[in-house]
C-alpha cells in the first residue's frame, strides 16, 4: 500500500527578475494567463489531482498570494448586493477550504533545494508529497500532469518526476534525466544532472517542474552543498535519493509553457485563450487579422 499524496508544495519566493519591470511590485506568480493568476492554474492542477493541503514557500513582497487564497469579504459582499451570483460562485469555488493552506517564508534566495527544505516541518517525515513549480504550466486536454503522476505513483510507489523532451540546444537550462526506456510512459531514472554543460547532457529529457517525493529528501537537503549556479539544487539531493529509493520518470505529452520567460508567458496566454469557449473564436480571428497585416 502506498501512502496517499495529500499535500503539495509551491515554491513562490523567486524574484522574477526575468520579467522586470512587471514584477517590481507584483509577484510573477500573480501575472495572469487570460484571467487567472499563473499560480491559480497550478493550484487547479493540484486540486484536480486530489491534493488537499497547499503549502506555499513565499518571501518578502509576496503577501498578495496569501490574500488571493483567502476570502475577500468586501468584494464578496459587493458581488452579493449587486446580484452577481455567477462571479461570486466562481470566486468561492476557487478558494481552498479553511485550514487547507500553509505559508512559510524562504528568507534568502539560496536555491530550489533550500526552498523545498523550508517545507520540512509542514510536510512532516512520514508522508510523501507533491511539488509543483508554478512557473511551468502543463497544458493538456487530457488528465492533468500531477494526476497522471499520482496514477504512476499508486502503481510503483517511490519517487516520481515528470519529464518531456526539449531541443538539444536548451538542455543546459534544465535538470536533465536519462531513463531506462525512452518509449515508456513511466520508466526508471538512470541518471540526473542539473543544468549540464553544453554537449554533456545524458538525453534531451528535462525535468518539467512536477515531482512526487518521499520525505527522505529533507534529510538529504539539510546537508546538500551548493551546486549549479552556486545554489542548493533539488536535483543534487534527488540524485542521492535515487540511490536509496525507487525513482521514476513520467513522460508528459501535453504542452509546457515556462511563464517566467516572455515568450512562454505570451504563448500560454494565447493557447489558454484559444481553448476558452467564450474567447477562442474571437482571439483566433484577431490573431489572423494581425498576421495578415
Ligand atoms: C528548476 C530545476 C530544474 C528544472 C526546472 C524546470 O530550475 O532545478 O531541474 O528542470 O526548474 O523549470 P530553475 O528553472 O529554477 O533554474
Amino acid at each position: 500500500m502506498t501512502k496517499r499524496i495529500r499535500k503539495a508544495v509551491f515554491p513562490v519566493a523567486g524574484l522574477g527578475t526575468r520579467f522586470l519591470p512587471a514584477t517590481k511590485a507584483i509577484p510573477k506568480e500573480m501575472l495572469t494567463i487570460v484571467d487567472r493568476p499563473v499560480v491559480q492554474h497550478v493550484i487547479d492542477e493540484a486540486r484536480a489531482a486530489g491534493i488537499e493541503h497547499f503549502v506555499f514557500i513565499t518571501g518578502r513582497n509576496k503577501a498578495v498570494i496569501e490574500d488571493h487564497f483567502d476570502l475577500a469579504y468586501e468584494l464578496d459582499d459587493t458581488l452579493r448586493k449587486r446580484n452577481k451570483v455567477k462571479e461570486l460562485e466562481a470566486l468561492l469555488a476557487d478558494l481552498p477550504p479553511a485550514g487547507a493552506t500553509s505559508f512559510t517564508r524562504q528568507q534568502a534566495p539560496l536555491g530550489l533545494g533550500h526552498a523545498v527544505w523550508c517545507a520540512r516541518d509542514i510536510i512532516g517525515d512520514d508522508e510523501p508529497f507533491a511539488l509543483l513549480l508554478p512557473d511551468m504550466l502543463h497544458h493538456t486536454h487530457g488528465k492533468g500532469c500531477l494526476a497522471e503522476m499520482i496514477d504512476a505513483y499508486n502503481k510503483h510507489g517511490g519517487n516520481h518526476i515528470a519529464v518531456a523532451p526539449v531541443p538539444d540546444d536548451q538542455t543546459h537550462q534544465y535538470g536533465i534525466v536519462g531513463v531506462e526506456n525512452r518509449e515508456a510512459k513511466v520508466s526508471k531514472v538512470t541518471k540526473m544532472v542539473e543544468k549540464p554543460a553544453k554537449g554533456t547532457a545524458p538525453s534531451n529529457l528535462h525535468i518539467t517542474g512536477r515531482y512526487i517525493l518521499q520525505p527522505t529528501i529533507f534529510n538529504l537537503l539539510a546537508n546538500q552543498e551548493p551546486g549549479a549556479g552556486g545554489e542548493i539544487q533539488l536535483t543534487d539531493s534527488m540524485i542521492a535519493l535515487s540511490r536509496l529509493e525507487p525513482f521514476h520518470a513520467v513522460r508528459f505529452d501535453g504542452d509546457i509553457y515556462d511563464t517566467g520567460s516572455k515568450i512562454g508567458f505570451l504563448t500560454a496566454n494565447i493557447a489558454y485563450a484559444l481553448d476558452r469557449s467564450d474567447l477562442g473564436p474571437q482571439i483566433r480571428q484577431e490573431i489572423e487579422r494581425l498576421l495578415d497585416r
